[in-house]
């Protein structure tokens, strides 16, 4: 049997995306393997938001090379496919700079994988089209993996951040059905998985077609969702605070699965730094934002991204996003150092930070929301919570969960126990994760 070794960078679409292109190989009749060694087909997908993403996998082909060339010497054919937002943004530039390379496919392709690998025994491949046909519905079933698993909803933005090339990786936006999605998650459902996290690059700016065929929100889709038998929980990914309609807000209140975490990226704190970024809301419009939210959910736990060091910031502006941060109060972050992307208006500016100016803030920003994390988790020890149990934990007889606020934790109970949603007490809190004790009787008896 073929194997084939698939490798994701970025987002959580990307790891979707690598998912159902292991799938169409299945279908293919390639079974997956961690070995890259050992395989027939070597899948790359790539990400490319941020800076050094596409040195990486242009140093990761070189590897490849070679062990291309090993396995030629000993008769065996490897075929290797660049995917992902690199391959969509460098497309055929990908040939000429990486000459092992057999196959590059953007992400509104992947789905023409078996023919494009095809076609690469006569000639190297590019296909970065964005095509008419909805790859979706030329994706074979998805097979199972996991208590949780992704589902995408929505792909693409059209919002042009002035640091952001998502628009142009991944095209406008674009969603799915509500009947597709349905469809979808009952299958996951069926697999095993207990939790689904509706995925897209804005997500909140879902529109897909209702069962009236009129466009349906996010909240109606979590509705429809809700009907699934089996489906214990519900979370989404990313979010932007322009389109965060009331009905969103009033999901987290009324929708016993939607679980109590939001991911809302802000980016800056400064109202000036946000209208260079076109983020179209101020700090203000924000701090309103999460007070409506935390009115309808008082225990939503908040994340969020920031980029440091955008053309033109000053310490006054970072001494802002400083201050929104304190303000609100997050249980987890991500943050960055602003890199310019090509193509990207922000690209063309030249009032860079200095670097040392960008280490020494993101220093200080991430110090904070580092103490904000460990605060929030701290907080946390002595509550009775409930964890969907995933997997097996790190010691034996320990099994790893997720708290509702997504914070991880490691508790005794046997493996029988995954899949389950178990109600336990917080005891400790290690600087990565959380401890626990399930409640007397709670994890045997499941
Ligand atoms: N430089 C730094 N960070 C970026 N992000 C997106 N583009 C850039 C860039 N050019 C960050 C944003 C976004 C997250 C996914 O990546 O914070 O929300
Ligand atoms: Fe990277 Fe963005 Fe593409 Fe995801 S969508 S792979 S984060 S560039």
């Amino acid at each position: 049997m073929k194997k084939a070794y698939v490798k994701s960078y970025g987002c959580q679409m990307n790891a979707y995306d690598a998912g159902r292109m292991a799938d169409v190989l299945a279908a293919e009749g390639y079974s997956a393997t961690d070995t890259v060694e050992e395989a027939d087909v070597v899948v790359l997908n790539t990400c490319h938001i941020r800076e050094k993403a596409a040195e990486k996998v242009y140093s990761e082909l070189g590897r490849l090379r070679v062990l291309k060339g090993e396995r030629a010497e000993s008769g065996q054919d490897t075929r290797i496919v660049v995917a992902g937002c690199v391959a969509q943004a460098e497309g055929r530039e990908i040939l000429s700079r990486a000459p092992a390379v057999d196959v590059v496919v953007g992400p509104q392709s992947y789905h023409r994988l078996p023919d494009l690998l095809r076609q690469s025994r006569e000639t190297r491949v590019v296909d970065t089209e964005f095509p008419a046909e909805d790859k979706f519905d030329h994706l074979p079933a998805r097979r199972n993996r996991g208590v949780t698993g992704f589902l995408t909803v929505q792909e693409g933005c059209d919002k042009f951040c002035a640091f952001c090339v998502v628009p142009y990786t991944r095209g406008a936006e674009v969603s799915r059905s509500v009947a597709a999605v349905v469809d979808e998650a009952r299958r996951l459902v069926e697999g095993g998985v207990r939790e689904i996290t509706l995925i897209g690059q804005n997500v909140n700016a879902y529109h897909g077609d209702g069962p009236d065929g009129a466009p349906a929100t996010l909240g109606h889709l979590m509705d429809a969702l809700s009907a699934v038998p089996g489906l214990l929980r519900l979370r989404y990914t990313t979010s932007h605070p322009n389109d965060f309609a009331d009905d969103l807000i009033a999901a987290h209140a009324t929708n016993p699965l939607v679980m109590p975490y939001l991911h809302l990226p802000v980016q800056s704190g400064s109202d000036r730094i946000l209208q260079a970024m076109n983020r179209r809301h101020t700090g203000d419009a924000y701090r309103r934002l999460i007070e409506r939210i935390r009115n309808a959910r008082p225990d939503i736990a908040l994340s969020s991204d920031f980029i440091v060091g955008f053309p033109g910031e000053t310490d006054a502006d970072f001494a802002e996003t400083m201050r929104l941060v304190s303000d609100i109060g997050f249980s987890a972050a991500f943050s960055f150092k602003y890199s310019p992307r090509a193509g990207t208006p922000a690209a063309e500016r030249e009032d860079a930070v200095p670097e040392a100016v960008k280490t020494e803030r993101l220093a200080a920003l991430q110090d904070l929301l580092d103490r904000q994390r460990h605060a929030y988790n701290a907080a946390s020890v002595g509550t009775l919570t409930e964890i969907l149990v995933e997997k097996t934990g790190r010691h034996p007889g320990q099994v790893a969960g997720k708290t509702p606020h997504l914070q991880a934790v490691q508790f005794d109970a046997p493996a029988s126990t995954i899949g389950t949603v178990v109600p336990v007490r917080i005891t400790r809190a290690g600087s990565n994760s959380l401890f626990g004790e399930a409640l007397e009787g709670a994890a045997a008896a499941a």
